[in-house]
């Protein structure tokens, strides 16, 4: 069989990334991050597609010499349609379009959050593919979801967030903490050091298998400030232990509803994908979760969390088999479902 060597462009946020895979093994899995949104607290539209207009040649260069392939190999390039920034969709999926007519080959239209489901189906020695059917919660920056996956391309939203993503509650708290943007992995880190029992937060009340995160924002924009009021150097001085008592609050709001999710579906495959599955705690909560209540999990591999194209590519590969391909005129959609 002649193998399938499809590009990838991920371009949704403030990352530009591009891969390279063949069939489903990755070849070479570039990201080049902005670090221009840092002094900004938060991802500056307008800068996010410059930065990309500068960044995507040499970023998809890099792939595919990394992958050793050149131009008139590629049976297909596959790029973000959406949901994502608009300007910021706009230049991978300009470049992706114009790549694919020049070389001839078919373009494959993917969906950001379905890519980070999938990222489970890229081949990895010491990684298993779930099983169809099975839960995956997303957790990003930008969304938090429980999905049932019946097949590659069915799958149902069967709970989600009301308010905040979880990635914006790790964010946030970061702000108010003080810590640069995006701060998740700073908190994540601190975490790791500090007590989880130091300090108590309340769990919201969302019916179902819903999320929701403001609630959680505020009551720990109160606890700092009364508690900087009091002593200024509060922060400072129990960094580790605020950490790690939000980074528990939020892992068991997460885990409450994946146990109602398995309860509801009998489902007990659970994969997680998105930038918050790279955080310590999920995962080795998750992994726990194996013995404790006899599920199966999927944590994906460090560098498929965050936002990557290589998630991108083998969602590429499963349409291209399929020949799901898309014409000239597809258009980048800030918002789609799943
Ligand atoms: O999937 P992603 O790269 O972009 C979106 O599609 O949103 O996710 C980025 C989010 C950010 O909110 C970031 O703070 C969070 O993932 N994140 C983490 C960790 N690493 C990234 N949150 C908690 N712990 C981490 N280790
Ligand atoms: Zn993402």
């Amino acid at each position: 069989d002649t193998p399938v060597y499809i590009l990838s462009i991920e371009s949704s946020c403030d990352d530009t990334a591009a891969a390279v895979l063949q069939n489903a093994k990755v070849l070479s899995n570039v990201v080049a991050r902005q670090d221009v949104h840092e002094q900004y607290g938060g991802v500056v539209p307008e800068l996010a597609s410059r930065a990309h207009q500068q960044n995507i040649v040499p970023v998809v260069d890099v792939a595919l010499i990394k992958a050793g392939i050149t131009r008139e190999q590629l049976s297909a390039v596959a790029f973000t349609q959406g949901p994502g920034l608009m300007g910021s969709l706009l230049v991978g999926s300009s470049f992706a379009k114009s790549l694919a007519l020049a070389l001839n080959v078919p373009l494959v239209a993917v969906n950001h959050m379905q890519a980070h489901i999938l990222a489970h189906f890229i081949d990895e020695d010491g990684f298993d593919k779930p099983e169809f059917p099975f839960l995956a919660m997303t957790i990003s920056g930008g969304h938090t979801q429980i999905v049932r996956v019946n097949s590659f391309f069915d799958m149902e939203v069967i709970g989600e967030t009301t308010d905040d993503a979880v990635g914006e509650a790790y964010d946030k708290s970061a702000k108010i903490l003080g810590l640069p943007y995006p701060g998740g992995p700073l908190v994540d880190k601190y975490a790791q050091l500090g007590n989880p029992k130091a300090y108590a937060f309340t769990k919201p009340k969302v019916p179902g298998l819903d999320f929701s995160f403001s609630g959680l924002k505020t009551q720990i924009l109160y606890f700092v400030q009364k508690n900087v009021a009091e002593n200024p150097d509060f922060i400072a001085q129990n960094m580790n232990d605020i950490c790690a008592s939000i980074q528990h609050t939020i892992i068991n709001i997460l885990m409450d509803k994946l146990k109602l999710a398995v309860a509801e579906t009998g489902i007990k495959q659970v994969a997680i994908g998105g930038g918050v599955s790279a955080n310590s705690g999920i995962r080795s909560t998750l992994k726990e979760a194996e013995k404790k209540y006899g599920w199966k999990t999927f944590i994906p591999k460090f560098e498929y969390t965050t936002d990557n194209a290589a998630m991108i590519g083998i969602v590429g590969y499963h349409k291209y088999l399929e020949h799901t391909f898309s014409d000239a005129s597809v258009t980048s959609k800030a918002r789609i479902q799943l």
